[in-house]
């Protein structure tokens, strides 16, 4: 608390404590207070589509089975054995109605109840009690748009309202501007990354400030024009719970056929959406300033845009992302494409082809983001740095000749921001993050 203290001070004069994003025991705190209280994404409803089928996953460091039972309701059950504590389902998916321990064989159905012990009679001379010895299951479950969220705390608002404030509105126009809906294309890929979660989270939340540096080698290779005209171009949308995103006003810039962010122009797509059910304001989002990226606090991100593959005609990917903390400074990147349910199988497995070529483990963006992220947690784990007491600089915007406000004529949720330059999605989600920390309730969606 000493060091959230700090935190706060820092703060208040834009600077944040480099320390945050590598500290075993602020980990662990974050781990208590964070991971096992809010709202966690842990599966879209098309990966566990039939009853029977499951999905092995995370909420913060402790594994769960998130299943679908024969009457079609999810339960998102502990993998830890009632009887020592091993790990009852040791596979990434599949469809069973029960999962017996590899350790001693007890057996639980798929919600959850045990339903088995070997040599029952011998060993506890009755059937053990399935009130008592049942897997523990998240209190909380509960869908939107068909991401599935967790909560490990009864003592969590609905989703509803959790992702109300903006982060619902725009999921909704992220995945409905196709009547169908989208769908994961496949498993997600997974991978180590020596970078802090919240570094990801808040490099997702709006930091356009890196493209022309760390992305330059696509324009390089003549994938782009321009990398650095994407920071001019790009503003905010900040919502409550920390919740954020970033949009590019790519028409304005670029002409018409840019609208919905140059996936317009790719023949296939444009004339499958349906801006019809949407507010006006979704409506104008959609048409000038889609979002290309963002992150649902604490640990879910998105990505669309383009892809530029290299032989064909360009694509679009839409890639949601979960940063596993697993230690301090450590990741488990978890990356899913989704694909639009109109699209046939030849164009869907383009889309996956093009996401995976921009945000694969040896995507053309993803390797400059995660070697820079790196950096980060060996700055915060620096006896040296600590010593000096480093701060991180998030002090953009202060004497910025941009006019920085919130948009006055905004008639959308939140705050929306003309432009990025400022790192006030940063200070939104680290605002959330501190606010939870604390166990207060969060106020304000900006600094
Ligand atoms: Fe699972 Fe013993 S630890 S049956
Ligand atoms: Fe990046």
């Amino acid at each position: 608390d000493a060091l959230l203290d700090r935190v706060e001070q820092s703060m208040r004069n834009d600077l944040v404590p480099a320390e945050i994003f590598n500290n075993e025991e602020l980990f662990r705190a974050e781990m208590e207070r964070v991971f096992t209280r809010v709202w966690v994404f842990v599966a879209h409803e098309s990966e566990i589509p039939g009853a029977g089928d499951f999905v092995q996953r995370r909420i913060g460091v402790d594994p769960v089975i998130v299943t679908r039972d024969g009457e079609g309701d999810i339960h998102v059950l502990s993998n830890y054995c009632r009887h020592r504590g091993s790990q009852v389902c040791q596979t990434d998916s599949g469809n069973s109605r029960f999962f017996t321990c590899p350790y001693h064989g007890w057996t639980y159905a798929n919600d959850g109840r045990l339903i088995g012990t070997p040599m029952m009679q011998r060993a506890y001379g009755e059937p053990l009690d399935p009130n008592l010895w049942s897997l523990k299951k998240a209190p909380k479950v509960q869908s939107y748009n068909g991401f599935v969220f967790a909560s490990l705390s009864d003592d969590v608002p609905p989703l509803e309202e959790w992702l109300s404030g903006g982060a619902s509105w725009m999921l909704d126009l992220i995945l409905n501007l196709a009547p169908g809906g989208m769908r994961v294309a496949g498993p997600p890929e997974r991978y180590i990354v020596h970078g802090d979660w919240k570094t990801a989270a808040e490099n997702f939340a709006g930091d356009v400030y890196h493209l022309p540096t760390l992305h330059f080698s696509i324009q390089e290779v003549e994938l782009i024009q321009s990398i650095q005209f994407t920071c001019d171009i790009s503003g905010t949308y900040e919502f409550a719970n920390g919740h954020t995103f970033i949009g590019h006003h790519w028409t304005e810039a670029i002409g018409p056929f840019f609208t919905y962010g140059g996936y317009g122009a790719v023949p296939g797509y444009v004339e499958n959406f349906d801006l019809s059910g949407y507010d006006e304001t979704q409506k104008w989002v959609a048409e000038h300033m889609p979002p290309t990226v963002g992150t649902i606090f604490p640990n879910l991100s998105f990505i669309r845009i383009f892809s530029p593959l290299p032989d064909g005609p360009p694509g679009v990917f839409t890639s949601f992302r979960q940063w596993q903390p697993i230690a301090p400074g450590k990741i488990e990147l978890w990356n899913w494409q989704f694909v639009w349910n109109f699209q046939d199988e030849e164009s869907a497995r383009r889309d996956y082809v093009g996401g995976q070529y921009c945000f694969g483990s040896a995507g053309l963006f993803e390797q400059d983001d995660t070697v820079a992220w790196e950096g980060v947690q060996r700055a915060a784990a620096s006896p040296w740095m600590r010593k000096e007491g480093l701060e991180f600089n998030y002090q953009q915007g202060q004497k910025s000749p941009l006019d920085l406000r919130p948009d006055p004529d905004w008639k959308g949720p939140g705050v929306h921001r003309k432009t990025t330059y400022g790192e006030y999605p940063q200070f939104n989600f680290l605002r959330q993050w501190l606010a939870t920390m604390r166990e207060n309730a969060p106020k304000g969606t900006s600094r």
